[in-house]
């Protein structure tokens, strides 16, 4: 199979995740736009969607399913979408559609984050793939020394990309995170970070995992209320 055929296997798969007459929270990526046709499917029985990007917004509304603003909803069932890397223990990287910040005000709406995903994404350790960083313009210079002092990171800016938000996201290449939770919150505290595309304390309840064999389920450990 190719990755495709992978994801558009878990991105069908995904709907016997989706909670009948509830609003459903949607990520972003090509995975994504699997799940998205498949809800296509089922939207008589959806309450709505939020989405995480405009990107997902125009998809969802293609398909006529209606897309709520976030300040809409105070809670939501569930929260599907895709990764770039996720670890054993459900810990994420995302951000490669330059979505992550959005991403993570939704799944913070939601009681479970469903991800979707090919098997290329499935890793031991965090960090092959460029970390994510969504920034404040004036930070750059300042946010990339930090990287190279504190983490042995190189950032460089994403050519020619800003975000739904109208910002650069910098990408860091080079690293190892052993600790997704330490260094989420600690990443997350630097003055000019918006979002850093650590999904540790937002990681993913179960994954559906498309591999040649079929979609495997993975399933994890919640993470405790203190780190929430
Ligand atoms: C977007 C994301 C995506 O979920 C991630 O990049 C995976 O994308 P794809 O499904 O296209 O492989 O985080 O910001």
């Amino acid at each position: 199979m190719t990755q495709d055929e992978l994801k558009a296997l878990v991105g069908h798969a995904a709907l016997a995740h989706v909670v009948r007459g509830a609003v459903i929270g949607v990520g972003t990526g090509s995975t994504v736009n699997h799940f998205i046709d498949a809800l296509g499917t089922i939207k008589a029985q959806l309450a709505g969607a939020v989405s995480s990007s405009d990107k997902s917004t125009e998809r969802l509304r293609a398909h006529g399913i209606r897309v709520l603003d976030a300040a809409e909803v105070e809670r939501i069932p569930v929260y599907v979408d895709g990764a770039d890397e996720i670890d054993p223990r459900g810990h994420m990287i995302k951000g490669g559609g330059a979505a992550l910040t959005r991403e993570k005000i939704v799944a913070d709406l939601a009681e479970r984050f469903v991800c979707i995903a090919d098997a290329s994404k499935r890793v031991d350790v965090l960090g092959r793939f460029a970390l994510p960083v969504e920034v404040i313009p004036m930070a750059v210079a300042q946010l990339t020394r930090r990287f190279a002092r504190q983490y042995g990171g190189d950032a460089r800016v994403r050519a020619g990309v800003r975000t739904d938000n109208g910002l650069p996201i910098l990408d860091v290449h080079g690293l190892r995170i052993t600790d997704p939770v330490a260094m989420e919150a600690e990443v997350n505290q630097w003055p000019g970070v918006v979002t850093v595309g650590i999904f540790a304390r937002h990681k993913a309840a179960l994954c559906l995992l498309g591999t040649a064999q079929g979609v495997q389920t993975l399933t994890f450990p919640a993470q405790p209320a203190a780190a929430r």
